[in-house]
């Protein structure tokens, strides 16, 4: 299948070793993975104008790094979400791209999902599991796994061993 992967860490650091994790594993399972450098980029917040919805026919009146993302949303069959924490949540970056799917109400063709998320401290990332997950159910997606790291388990080889193994098993 086709897999993308949002990234929403601005570093190459904890977040992409989890990445990179998983786009191995998957690649190894034969699946197809695109990793998209969505704390990179530079998208925007919606405007909630609704042009997309009336005039735009599902395009956004905002013309920015969305248009990066959009071929995954459009044709990806899961998406992963990934993140460091931000103040016990995800980056904004990763914020603006989920939330931007707005123009087309949900990814097109995905079924399923899963989340890698890097932290400092233990627990900190409940909030933003618990919002992936009710996230994900309203656009119709399946949870498939979710990997929280904290601290010292960030590029532990055992936590990036589990998270390859994870990815190809899917
Ligand atoms: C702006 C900022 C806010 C952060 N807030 C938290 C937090 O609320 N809880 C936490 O455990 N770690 C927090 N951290 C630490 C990062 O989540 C942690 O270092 C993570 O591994 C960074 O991932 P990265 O290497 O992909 O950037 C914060 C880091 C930054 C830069």
């Amino acid at each position: 299948m086709k897999i993308a992967i949002l990234n929403g860490s601005p570093r190459k650091e904890n977040t992409a070793a989890m990445v990179d994790a998983f786009a191995q594993g998957a690649k190894e399972a034969g699946h197809e993975v695109e990793i998209l450098h969505v704390g990179k980029m530079k998208i925007a917040g919606c405007l909630g104008c609704e042009y997309c919805h009336t005039k735009g026919e599902g395009k956004c009146v905002q013309k920015d790094d969305l248009e990066k993302i959009m071929p995954a949303y459009l044709e990806s069959d899961m998406i992963v979400y990934a993140t460091p924490i931000y103040y016990f949540n995800m980056t904004a970056q990763l914020a603006a791209a989920i939330q931007r799917v707005y123009c087309i109400g949900k990814p097109a063709k995905a079924k399923k999902a899963a989340m890698l998320i890097s932290s400092g401290s233990p627990g900190t990332g409940n909030a933003t599991i618990e919002s992936y997950k009710t996230m994900i159910g309203y656009i119709g997606l399946e949870d498939k796994g979710v990997f929280c790291l904290a601290g010292e388990e960030n590029k532990s080889e055992e936590k990036l061993a589990e998270i390859r193994n994870f990815a190809k098993g899917l």
